[in-house]
């Protein structure tokens, strides 16, 4: 059935987890049901009902969304969930361990599906192993679309189209953050950590291009203590800079740091994740500490209400210096299910726009100005500070 055809616009998938409760939260809030036909999968019944009835309490004209049971490991399941709908939102993680399938099965129907991964591993297979075939059915795959890398990833197209034409355009990200951690989130980060060979810390991917390496500094320009960030952002900017070199024009670089206010902080933030990435390897001590954060917890609205983030850009393009910060609320959860809903709504609202765009793509290199103002739109705050 051709995509205008389907049941559903957007399918929540993995919506009895933290992350996922929060996305069908916001989209509860956020959406007009009678416009937007959206429903709610998972593995469990019990719990997916559970959920429906809490949403029902505060909106009534819920009663009728749909609740679909699809598990990860009865691959019909999955099947028929992507050719119900438009776009699935993917929260089922850790994405090492039980992404794959779904992506699959909305490749295999030509279905737009979004995620929040922030596993560089699962990033690369999933581009390896995807990207083509997507791109034959007409498939969207974005990765991504959560605080890893959207700040980091749309900061970056918002700095890169401040410094107007020109090549060779360098941007610096500095990176500050406040806030408590799920259960799905340590778990994958454990299997992250657990993954990280010499080979890896040998060739930190925290930059790329012609960006110098620079290990701990102090930033004079946003008056913070630096040290360098190899997560998965830098690989998904990279990604982007191919994509629209419309913006950020040829030999692009970039690098990404934490951004921290007392120099202390670096050390206990080195001191922490050595000792996580040293526990990752010891089985006994790696479920232990999965264990102090079960699936399907995470922080409380309280905890949320007082976490913040707040990235600070510096680009230079020739003679030209722009220095811009995006900033929010609760990176993790708020804001992140925020992000990831609306990715889904761009492309929902925008369906012509993909037709025969299909591949796996970056949230600003598929989705770029459209998703930036929906952000800006509700409460990302991407400005221009010089
Ligand atoms: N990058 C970011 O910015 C960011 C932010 C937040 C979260 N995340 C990622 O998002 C993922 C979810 O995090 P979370 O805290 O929401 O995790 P969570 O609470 O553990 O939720 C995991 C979800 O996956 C479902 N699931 C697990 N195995 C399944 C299977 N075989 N078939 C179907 N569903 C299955 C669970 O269903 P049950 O309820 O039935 O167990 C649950 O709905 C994690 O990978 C996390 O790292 C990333």
């Amino acid at each position: 059935m051709s995509l205008p055809e389907r049941k559903y616009d957007i399918v929540v998938y993995g919506a009895t987890g933290f992350t996922g409760r929060l996305v069908a939260e916001y989209l509860a809030e956020n959406v007009d049901f009678s416009k937007t036909k959206w429903a709610i999968a998972g593995r469990s019944e019990y719990k997916l009902l559970q959920l429906k009835n809490q949403l029902v309490v505060q909106y009534p004209e819920l009663r009728n969304l749909d609740v679909i049971l699809a598990d990860t490991n009865q691959y019909d399941t999955l099947e028929t969930l992507a050719k119900s709908t438009k776009v699935v939102i993917t929260t089922v993680g850790p994405y090492l361990l039980y992404g794959e399938p779904i992506v699959k099965a909305c490749v295999e129907a030509g279905t737009h599906c979004v995620d929040l991964v922030g596993e560089p591993d699962y990033v690369h297979h999933i581009y390896k192993h995807y990207d083509f075939p997507a791109s034959r059915s007409g498939s969207l795959i974005i990765n991504s679309c959560g605080f890893d890398s959207v700040p980091a990833d749309l900061g970056t197209f918002y700095t890169a189209q401040l410094l107007g034409d020109g090549d060779n355009k360098s941007i610096n990200a500095y990176v500050t953050v406040k806030g408590n951690i799920s259960g799905g989130t340590l778990a994958s980060a454990m299997g992250v950590f657990e993954n990280v060979d010499e080979a890896f810390l040998m060739d930190i991917p925290y930059r790329f291009g012609s960006a110098k390496a620079k290990l701990i500094h102090y930033q004079n320009d946003v008056n913070k203590w630096a040290l360098p960030m190899p997560v998965i952002d830098p690989l998904i900017v990279s990604r982007s800079s191919r994509e629209r070199k419309d913006i950020y024009g040829e030999n692009f670089s970039y690098a990404q740091y934490f951004g921290f206010r007392r120099p202390i902080t670096i050390g206990t933030t080195i001191l922490g994740l050595s000792a996580l990435v040293v526990a990752s390897k010891v089985k006994v001590l790696r479920d232990k500490i999965v264990q102090t954060k079960p699936s399907g917890n995470g922080p409380s609205v309280e905890e949320r209400a007082k976490s913040f983030f707040e990235l600070n850009f510096i680009g230079v393009s020739g003679s030209k210096t722009v220095i811009t910060k995006v900033s929010g609320g609760d990176p993790g959860y708020t804001e992140t299910s925020k992000m990831l809903a609306e990715a889904a709504l761009t492309i929902v609202n925008n369906l012509s726009d993909y037709i025969n765009k299909g591949g796996v793509k970056t949230p600003a290199g598929a989705l770029g100005e459209k998703y930036l103002n929906r952000l800006i739109e509700k409460g990302i705050k991407f400005e221009q500070v010089q």
